[in-house]
C-alpha cells in the first residue's frame, strides 16, 4: 500500500495537479491507518437510534463486523428522517416506462405513507423481524416500496432478476426460505409482456419450500390468476392494512440477501448488514458519485441486480436524492436517444449505467445525432461499471457525451465502489482501460498464484487487504463456512476478488477479467459452471465445457464445447437450438449462447481436469502457455481450427 501511495504521491508532483490530489489522498490514508476514526466520523453523518460507539470487530469474522453496538433501521435513515427534516415534498423517485407510456413521481412524505402501509400489509401477512421475502417483480415503484417495507420491519429482502427461469427462481426460495414473496403479474420487455405469474407459480411447485403469502400486484397490462388462500392482491392487502413505524435493528443485522452467480451452479446468497450499508453508500454518494442532496441520480439498471440495490434504491435515498426508476433499455424503447431524453426531463446531474448499455447507443447512433436532439447540461459525470469498460467505449463515450466518463469497479459481494475515480473529492486524471484507484477502505494488493504481492505493471490477482471496509458482505446466506472457503482461503488474510489485473506505476488500477468461471454478459453476471450443468444434462452430451468469449456488443458470450456420447448423431446447428433451449429454461433468457461447437476431445491435465483457461485464451486470441500437465496437447489443434472459422 505505501508503494502505491507514494507512486501517486509521485504521480501528483508530475502532473502539478497538487490541489486536486489533496482531499483524496488524506481521506484514503486516514481510512486504512485509522479506519476506526474514519469510519466513526462517517457514521456520525447518519440518523441512528443508538450511535454505535465500537465501529469494527474482527474477532468473529476476519472480514470484520461494522458498528455492532449501533441501532437504527435503513428504511427510517432513507424516509423519515428526511421527512422529519424538511424533505418531504421533495420528489424520491420518478418512475419512468416509456414501455408502457406510463410517468409518475412520489414524493418523500408520499412514499413514506405507502412504505408504511405496505409494512403494515406485510405484517398482516405474518412477516416480522428476521423473516425472509422475496421479491420477484420488473421495474416498478411497487418494487422499492416492497423493499423499503421489508427495511421498516427489519425483515430481509431477496430479490430475484425477472430474467431469470422459475428454476432459479426456485431455486432462491430453497435458499432463503421466505416468510412471503411479491411479484407482480408481469414484466414489460421492450413490446413482450413477459407474464411472471406463471414463472413464480412453476417456482413454487418445483421448491420444497412452502411459501404461506404471495402478494402480486395486477398491473393493466395482464391479470394474474390469484391461487385462493395463499396469494393476495396487493390493493386489497393494502385497504386492509396500517401504517408501522420503523422497528428498531442492530446494525449487524441483514437487511438484504441477493444471489449472485459462483463457479458452482449453487448461487450464492450474498448478505448484507443494515449499518455498515448504510454508512458505506452515504459515504459513496458524496465521494464517489458528489452527489448532495437534492440532486437527481440515475443508475440505469435494475433492482435484482446489486446496482439496484445500491444505487437506484438506497444510496440516492440515504443521501437525499432524487432517483429514476427507468422500466426501459438504451436503446428500441423507442431508439438510442432514450438516456438523453431522460436527463433531459428529469435534470439528471450522474447517470450510471454498463458498457454494454453504451455500446448499443453507439451501435445506433454512432455520431450522437440523437443526443444533440436533448438538453443534457445537467448532466456532469458518466458512470460505468459491472463489465470491463472496453478503451473504444470509454473514448467513443467521452467524445460524444462531452462530460467525464467513470470507469469503476466493485461487486455484488462488496455491495459499493472498490476503485473509482472519486469525483466528489478529486476529479484524478483518467485512464482509459483504468477503474482508476481504490476507494476509502480498500486496500488493494496484486498478488501472484503463490501469494506474493506483485510489482506495478505486473498481472495477478486483486485482493483486499482484511478487514474489509463497512457495506461488504457479512455472509454467504445459510452456509458460514462458505464465505471463508470461496473467499478467504486462496490468500490467507486477504479477500480474493476473483478478478484478474494490475496497477501501473502510478497506483492505477487495470481489471482485465475473472479469474474464474464468472462471465458478464449484457452486464448480468452468470456462472459459466452453471451452464456446464445444464448442458451436460442433454442426453447425448457425454462432457462439455463452457467458456466466455469476447463479443462486442455484450461484452461477452458464452460458448459451449460439447463431446457427444458414443453413438449419438446430431448436427451442430440442431445442438446448438436445443442447448440454447435448454438454458433458457434452466436459467433464463439472459443466458444467450454464442455458440455450440461439437469437438472429438477436449484439452485436459493428466489427472483429467479440463483446461478452461486456455480454452478460453485461444477463443478469445489471447496469448496462453500449454502447461506441462497436459495430456494430449493435439486436443488444442481442433479449438485453434473452430476460432479460426469463425
Ligand atoms: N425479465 C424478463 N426477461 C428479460 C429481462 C427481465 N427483467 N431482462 C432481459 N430479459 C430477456 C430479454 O427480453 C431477452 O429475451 P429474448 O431473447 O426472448 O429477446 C433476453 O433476456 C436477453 O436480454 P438482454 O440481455 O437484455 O439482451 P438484449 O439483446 O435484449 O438487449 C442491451 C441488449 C444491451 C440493450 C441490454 O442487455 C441492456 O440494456 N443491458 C444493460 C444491462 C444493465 O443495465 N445491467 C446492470 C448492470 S449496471
Ligand atoms: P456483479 O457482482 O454482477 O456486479 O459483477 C461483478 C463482476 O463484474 C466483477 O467481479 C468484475 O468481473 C466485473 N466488473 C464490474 N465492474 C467492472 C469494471 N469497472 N471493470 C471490469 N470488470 C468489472
Amino acid at each position: 500500500m505505501v508503494i502505491i501511495y507514494l507512486a501517486l504521491i509521485e504521480y501528483e508532483l508530475m502532473s502539478h495537479a497538487t490541489s486536486y490530489f489533496t482531499s483524496y489522498f488524506t481521506s484514503y490514508e486516514q481510512s486504512l491507518t485509522q479506519p476506526a476514526l474514519f469510519w466513526q466520523q462517517q457514521a456520525e453523518r447518519l440518523p441512528w437510534f443508538k450511535t454505535p460507539r465500537h465501529p469494527v470487530n474482527t474477532s468473529q469474522s476476519p472480514t470484520g463486523r461494522w458498528f455492532e453496538d449501533g441501532e437504527m433501521n435503513t428504511c427510517y435513515m432513507v424516509l423519515d428522517h428526511h421527512v422529519l427534516n424538511g424533505r418531504g415534498d421533495q420528489v424520491a423517485i420518478y418512475y419512468d416506462s416509456p414501455v408502457t407510456g406510463t410517468k409518475s413521481s412520489v414524493t418523500y412524505s408520499q412514499l413514506l405513507q405507502q412504505v408504511s402501509l405496505f409494512a403494515g400489509a406485510l405484517r398482516n401477512q405474518g412477516v416480522a423481524k428476521g423473516d425472509r421475502v422475496v421479491i420477484y417483480m420488473p421495474m416498478v415503484v411497487e418494487s422499492a416500496i416492497a423493499m423499503l417495507a421489508c427495511a421498516r420491519l427489519g425483515a430481509v429482502h431477496s430479490v430475484v432478476f425477472g430474467g431469470f427461469a422459475a428454476a432459479e427462481l426456485a431455486v432462491r426460495i430453497d435458499d432463503a426460505k421466505p416468510a412471503a414473496i411479491v411479484s407482480a403479474s408481469c414484466g414489460i420487455e421492450v413490446n413482450k409482456v413477459i407474464a411472471y405469474k406463471p414463472l413464480l407459480d412453476e417456482a413454487l411447485k418445483l421448491a420444497q419450500h412452502k411459501v404461506k403469502s404471495v402478494v402480486v400486484l395486477q398491473r393493466p397490462q395482464l391479470h394474474a390468476a390469484l391461487q385462493a388462500g395463499r396469494d393476495q392482491d396487493w390493493v386489497e392487502l393494502l385497504a386492509q392494512a396500517h401504517k408501522v413505524n420503523a422497528v428498531p435493528v442492530k446494525a449487524t443485522d441483514p437487511l438484504y440477501i441477493l444471489y449472485t452467480s459462483g463457479t458452482t451452479g449453487k448461487p450464492k446468497g450474498i448478505v448484507r448488514d443494515n449499518g455498515g450499508h448504510a454508512v458505506a453508500l452515504n459515504y459513496s454518494m458524496k465521494a464517489v458519485y458528489n452527489m448532495n442532496a437534492g440532486d437527481v441520480f440515475w443508475a440505469a439498471s435494475d433492482v435484482g441486480w446489486v446496482v439496484g440495490h445500491s444505487y437506484i434504491i438506497y444510496g440516492p435515498l440515504l443521501a437525499g436524492c432524487t432517483t429514476i426508476l427507468y422500466e426501459g433499455k438504451p436503446v428500441m424503447t423507442p431508439d438510442a436517444g432514450a438516456f438523453w431524453r431522460v436527463v433531459e426531463e428529469y435534470k439528471v446531474k450522474a447517470i450510471f449505467s454498463a458498457p454494454t448499455a453504451f455500446r448499443a447507443i453507439k451501435k445506433e447512433d454512432p455520431t450522437g445525432q440523437l443526443l444533440k436532439s436533448y438538453d443534457i447540461s445537467s448532466l456532469e459525470t458518466v458512470f460505468m461499471a459491472g463489465e470491463r469498460l472496453d478503451p473504444p467505449t470509454y473514448d467513443w463515450a467521452l467524445a460524444t457525451i462531452g462530460r467525464p466518463v467513470v470507469d469503476h469497479w466493485w461487486q455484488t459481494e462488496t455491495g459499493w465502489p472498490i476503485c473509482a475515480n472519486p469525483v466528489g473529492l478529486d476529479n484524478l486524471p483518467a485512464k482509459a482501460g483504468s477503474s482508476t484507484v481504490p476507494i476509502a477502505g480498500y486496500d488493494l494488493c496484486i498478488l501472484s498464484d503463490t501469494g506474493e504481492i506483485l510489482e506495478a505493471n505486473k498481472k495477478g490477482n486483486i485482493v483486499i487487504k482484511l478487514p474489509l471496509p463497512p457495506g461488504c458482505l457479512i455472509g454467504i446466506w445459510g452456509d458460514d463456512s462458505r464465505l471463508n472457503n470461496v473467499y478467504l482461503k486462496e490468500f490467507s488474510g486477504y479477500y480474493s476478488s476473483g478478478d484478474g489485473g494490475y496497477r501501473d506505476e502510478n497506483g492505477y488500477v487495470f481489471i482485465m477479467g475473472r479469474t474464474d468461471d464468472v462471465i458478464n454478459v449484457s452486464g448480468h453476471r452468470l456462472s459459466t459452471g452453471e451452464m456446464e450443468e445444464v448442458v451436460g444434462a442433454h442426453d447425448m452430451v457425454a462432457e462439455c465445457a463452457v467458456v466466455g468469449v469476447k463479443d462486442e456488443l455484450k461484452g461477452q458470450l458464452p460458448m459451449a464445447l460439447v463431446l457427444l456420447k458414443a453413438g449419438s448423431i446430431i448436427d451442430e446447428t440442431q445442438l446448438g437450438k436445443e442447448i440454447m433451449a435448454m438454458l433458457r429454461q434452466k436459467i433464463g433468457p439472459i443466458a444467450v449462447l454464442k455458440s455450440a461447437h461439437i469437438v472429438t476431445r477436449l484439452p485436459k491435465t493428466r489427472s483429467g481436469k479440463i483446461l478452461r483457461k486456455i480454452i478460453r485464451n485461444i477463443a478469445n486470441g489471447d496469448d496462453y502457455v500449454v502447461p506441462s500437465t497436459i495430456d494430449d496437447p493435439a486436443s488444442l489443434d481442433e479449438i485453434r481450427k473452430l476460432v479460426v472459422n469463425h
